[in-house]
């Protein structure tokens, strides 16, 4: 059996202004939309029958993960091999971290071999800024503390993107533990410099003071508040290991207070749902929500993968014929 040609990239548009991708806090509209518009293109290289193009031959890309991830690490894999990139990763149980190898040093032994891209998960807020400080390799943040998670944002609005025609009516309301979200975070950024209302909605211990100035966004504790209105309900992961700290009385309480259920879908009947996963079924979303046909949470997923490929390719040291 014949095998086909390896379908075309894209045409290459044009670099990121960026060399790293840190936050999303210095991106402007024209460049979150080259990038949603470069991984859009992407995104019909992943429904083609050889989904490979050979865009990033030659480039190499270390994934070094210091926390746990199933989508984000795997999706940055996949996207890097889409694009022929070689690809190495990197866990912290797995590494000479544990013999208390810095992550200095360990970025620049990882450069020493003449990485071109360094994705990095890290549960230090600032660790991929501070990578980009102290080596040459181009730096994708993954994920860092409660601090930023610029690549979710962006897939989550490549997501929203195929549902609306403009971000300027958009509502969205993001529900959850607010303080301690990444996601939340990156979402604002890139929702309110795209031109969407962005309202923020938990529990008073999980909203920070300050948000609605600071942040240019709505707050609320009442989740009917929130989605009143509201297109989109983005709910956040509970983060479990924090319930020692008392901003939450029980998963049971939360539940009743913030969890989307399925009569919330019959009151707003045009509502979508979103989560970054991973999800709490039966905590933020009840078990019949996250398996709607309005949950676009998979498609998420999906889109990650389009979205990350877009990310290299566009950050990734461009390669003169030898
Ligand atoms: N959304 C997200 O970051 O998921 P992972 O932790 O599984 O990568």
């Amino acid at each position: 059996m014949a095998v086909p040609d390896p379908p075309d990239a894209p045409e290459r548009p044009a670099p990121l202004r960026h060399r790293h991708l840190l936050d999303l806090s210095t991106y402007e509209a024209t460049e979150l939309r080259h990038l949603l518009d470069t991984a859009q293109e992407f995104r019909t290289v992943l429904d083609r029958p050889i989904r490979q193009v050979p865009t990033l031959q030659g480039t190499s890309v270390a994934s070094l993960f210091f926390e746990p991830s199933t989508r984000t690490k795997l999706s940055f894999s996949l996207a890097a091999g889409r694009l022929s990139a070689e690809t190495v990763s990197l866990s912290k149980s797995g590494s000479s971290v544990t013999k208390g190898e810095t992550l200095k040093d360990t970025a620049r032994n990882v450069e020493a071999m003449k990485v071109d891209v360094v994705v990095l998960r890290h549960s230090s807020p600032g660790a991929p800024h501070f990578l980009a400080r102290c080596t040459d390799s181009v730096i994708v943040n993954a994920g860092d503390g409660a601090h930023a998670h610029p690549t979710q944002a962006l897939l989550d609005v490549l997501t929203m993107r195929e549902h609306v025609d403009t971000f300027k009516d958009l509502n969205v309301s993001i529900i959850g533990d607010i303080t301690h979200s990444r996601v939340a975070r990156s979402n604002v950024q890139a929702l309110t410099t795209l031109g969407a209302q962005v309202t923020l909605c938990g529990p008073a211990t999980m909203l920070p003071v300050g948000m609605e100035d600071a942040m240019d966004v709505r707050t609320t504790t009442r989740l009917e508040a929130a989605l009143d209105g509201c297109d989109i309900a983005m709910a956040l992961r509970i983060q479990m290991e924090r319930q020692d700290e008392g901003l939450f009385p029980s998963t049971r309480e939360y539940h009743h207070q913030f969890g989307i259920t399925t009569d919330h879908l019959r009151r707003h009947p045009d509502l979508l749902i979103m989560h970054p996963g991973p999800v709490n079924r039966g905590i933020e979303l009840s078990d019949a929500v996250v398996d709607h046909e309005r949950a676009i949470i998979l498609s998420q997923v999906t889109n990650g993968v389009a979205l990350r490929m877009a990310v290299l390719y566009l950050l990734a040291p461009q390669r003169e014929e030898a």
